[in-house]
């Protein structure tokens, strides 16, 4: 397949439904351009995504599986990817990588111990809540995003994580980087590149000094005692990923929730009327506006068939959540609307098999804490712009709202 043929993928990720609903008219997998011309295959249906995820001859790991990742090294223009595809941890291994690494994390993160947590999100929501009623005490637009959405996952993880505050706000900022992809200039990939040696070997240098009861202090410990289980790059990437993933992703699941229930007043009235429940508001959120929309990449190991199409090996594919969640061919006809009353918890939002998410139960748990106190707190709240206004956040891979004005009273 020339590049010619190829469908460039939109880095703004401006109108990623219509863009999933466009390649679909053109195949089961078809073959796209990520920025700067990075050749990949997108599966644009539900069945067609699953069956690749859960393929054993598809890995994540592009040192072993992607024949262009020796290319990517050497091409500037490519090298915004390696914030993606450069790292070592749980995200990017194939096999017994992929299994020692998880290990060391996943355990911290079983429903029981996310029940733990229950206390202290409900405590950070009360004060954010606080925090936005001052904000528009006097009938100021506010931002809930800014104000609320954003710092309560936030907030979380970096407790968990045992970041100080000085190194919140470039944590933020470097996470926002690596989820734009509307720059993806050698330049921006660079910056990206420093500042996780500053912010993230800033933060295992601080906690090296100042140890305290939390999961980077646990992880040092194990780099130190056991570096076969944990090396130096495989510290630094995995802080990366379980930080960055920790508050990005629920950040706009609670936004996407709290716009889509703005935008349909009668289901957010069927909600406070007991007619539907929050987790199926959460449900129907992540199917049609995940959090994720579309993830940088797996690579066919061998020839790997499905559906009618041929992905060579060492070929790289796109984890496109965000068409399998739209699919008329699975969901039916309105599979781009938004009707939490579906039930649609059949969704791959939180990923399926070995690779799938272990931070959903914290989501979840985030999500039906800071959602149902918001709207109890403030029953008027009401868009401050029509939803048409809102501008999506500059990435094919994230899928969120910049800013989201609303007024606390209507
Ligand atoms: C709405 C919130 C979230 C969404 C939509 C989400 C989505 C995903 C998806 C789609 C995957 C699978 C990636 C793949 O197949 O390659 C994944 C993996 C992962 N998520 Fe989440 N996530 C969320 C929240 C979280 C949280 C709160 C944490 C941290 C505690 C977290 C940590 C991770 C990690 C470490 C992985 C990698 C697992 C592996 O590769 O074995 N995520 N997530």
């Amino acid at each position: 397949m020339t590049v010619s043929t190829r469908v460039a993928i939109d880095p703004f990720g401006a109108d990623i439904v219509a863009e999933s609903a466009r390649l679909r008219s053109q195949g089961a997998v078809v073959p796209v351009e990520l920025p700067g011309g990075i050749p990949a295959w997108a599966p644009t249906g539900y069945d067609t995504l699953k069956r690749l995820i859960l393929d054993p001859q598809v890995s994540k790991d592009p040192r072993k599986h992607w024949a262009l990742f020796p290319k990517v090294l050497e091409t500037p223009e490519w090298s915004w990817i390696l914030g993606w595809v450069g790292v070592v941890n749980m995200l990017s291994t194939y096999g017994s990588d992929h299994t020692r690494l998880r290990r060391l994390v996943a355990p911290s993160f079983t429903a029981r111990r996310t029940e733990a947590m229950r206390a202290r999100v409900e405590a950070i929501t009360a004060e954010l809540l606080a925090d936005v009623a001052e904000a528009g005490a006097d009938g100021s637009v506010v931002d809930v995003k800014a104000t609320f959405a954003h710092p309560l996952p936030m907030r979380m993880i970096c407790e968990l994580f045992g970041v100080p505050d000085h190194l919140h706000e470039a944590t933020a900022a470097l996470i926002a980087a690596i989820m734009d992809t509307s720059d993806p200039t050698p330049e921006h990939a660079a910056w990206v590149q420093e500042q996780i040696g500053a912010v993230l070997g800033g933060l295992i240098a601080y906690k090296a000094q100042n140890p305290g009861d939390d999961m980077t202090t646990e992880l040092i410990r194990v780099r130190d005692e056991d570096g076969d289980r944990l090396g130096d790059e495989e510290l630094l990437y995995t802080l990366l990923l379980v930080i960055g993933a920790g508050f990005e992703t629920t950040v706009n699941l609670i936004g996407n929730a709290v716009v889509a229930l703005l935008s349909h007043p009668e289901q957010l009235a069927a909600v406070r009327a007991g007619e539907v429940s929050w987790d199926q508001v959460i449900d129907e959120v992540l199917r049609v506006h995940p959090s994720i929309a579309s993830l940088p990449l797996r690579f066919a190991v061998t020839d790997v068939e499905v559906d009618g199409a041929l992905i060579p090996a060492g070929d790289a594919i796109l984890t496109t959540y965000a068409a399998a969640g739209n699919d008329p061919a699975h969901y039916g006809e309105t599979a781009a609307t938004f009707d939490a009353t579906r039930a649609a918890d059949d969704h791959m939002a939180f990923g399926i098999g070995v690779h799938r998410c272990i931070g959903a139960p914290l989501a979840r748990m985030e999500a039906i804490t800071a959602l149902p106190a918001l709207f109890d707190r403030y029953p008027d709240l009401a868009l401050a712009v029509e939803p048409g206004e809102l501008k999506q956040v500059p990435s094919f891979i994230a899928y969120g709202w910049q800013e989201i004005p609303v007024r606390l009273h209507g």
